[in-house]
C-alpha cells in the first residue's frame, strides 16, 4: 500500500510540469542550508500555486511567509505585466537568501520583500489584492485572514497552507498544542463565513482555497 502511494506520488510528478532551473536550485539549496527545509512548498504545490495565479492573473499578490522564496516565485508566474507581489518574512537572514533568487530570476522589481512581523506590515499596506497566500505562523492564521480579507478585491482568492497539519486537525486535541487548535479554529471560521466560498484541497499538508464573494 505504501509502495503504491509512493508510485502514485511519483506518477503525479512525472505528469506535472517540471520545476524550472531556479526553483530546482532553491529547492536544493534550501535542503542543504536550512534547518527546516520541509517548510518549502515543493514541486507539486508550487505548480498548483503557479496554476492558480495564472488563472487569477493578478495585479497584486500578497504572501505571508516568504521563507526561501520558492512559493513567491511560483505565484509571481501569473502576475500581470505591471503587477506586483508583496511577500513578508520576519527572519532577515532567510529574507536575504530569498532575495538572491528574486534577483537571479530578474523579478526583484516585481517582488517586494518586506522584512518584519506580518501583522504590523499588513496593517500598513495600501493595496487591494487579487490573490493572497497565508503561510507563516499557524497561531495567527485567523488574524491574518481578518487583516487580509479587508484588503482583498471581491472575487479575490486567499490560499492558506498546512490546514491539515499532518492530520492533527482530526486527532484528539492536546490542550497545549496551540498550532493545531489555531488551525482547527481557522478551518471552522472559514467554513462558517458567509462572505466566502471555500474548498479544502488535500494537497501535501492541506490547502484551503477561499474566494471572497
Ligand atoms: C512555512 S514557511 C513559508 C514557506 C514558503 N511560503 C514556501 O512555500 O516556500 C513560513 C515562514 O514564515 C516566517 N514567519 C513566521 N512567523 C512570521 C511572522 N509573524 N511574520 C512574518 N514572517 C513570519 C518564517 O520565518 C518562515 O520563513
Amino acid at each position: 500500500m505504501l509502495d503504491k502511494s509512493k508510485n502514485i506520488e511519483e506518477y503525479i510528478l512525472q505528469h506535472t510540469e517540471p520545476e524550472n532551473e531556479i526553483l530546482a536550485e532553491i529547492n536544493r539549496q534550501t535542503n542543504l542550508k536550512m534547518i527546516h527545509p520541509r517548510m518549502l512548498s515543493g514541486h507539486l504545490q508550487g505548480r498548483i500555486l503557479s496554476m492558480i495565479s495564472k488563472m487569477v492573473n493578478p495585479a497584486y499578490i500578497l504572501e505571508i511567509g516568504t521563507f526561501t522564496g520558492y512559493s513567491a516565485l511560483c505565484l509571481a508566474e501569473g502576475l500581470q505585466n505591471n503587477g506586483k507581489l508583496i511577500t513578508i518574512e520576519k527572519d532577515d537572514e532567510i529574507a536575504e537568501f530569498a532575495l538572491t533568487y528574486f534577483k537571479k530570476a530578474r523579478l526583484n522589481q516585481q517582488i517586494e520583500l518586506k522584512v518584519g512581523s506580518a501583522v504590523d506590515i499588513i496593517a500598513n499596506l495600501n493595496y487591494y489584492f487579487d490573490l493572497a497566500f497565508i503561510d507563516a505562523n499557524k497561531d495567527q492564521y485567523s488574524l491574518y485572514f481578518d487583516l487580509v480579507f479587508d484588503k482583498m478585491k471581491s472575487g479575490g482568492i486567499i490560499v492558506a497552507d498546512n490546514v491539515l497539519w499532518s492530520g492533527k486537525v482530526v486527532d484528539r486535541l492536546v490542550e497545549k498544542d496551540i498550532d493545531t487548535k489555531a488551525l482547527i479554529d481557522f478551518n471552522n471560521k472559514i467554513q462558517s463565513d458567509k462572505r466566502v466560498e471555500n474548498v479544502l484541497l488535500p494537497v501535501r499538508d492541506g490547502l484551503m482555497v477561499i474566494r471572497k464573494k
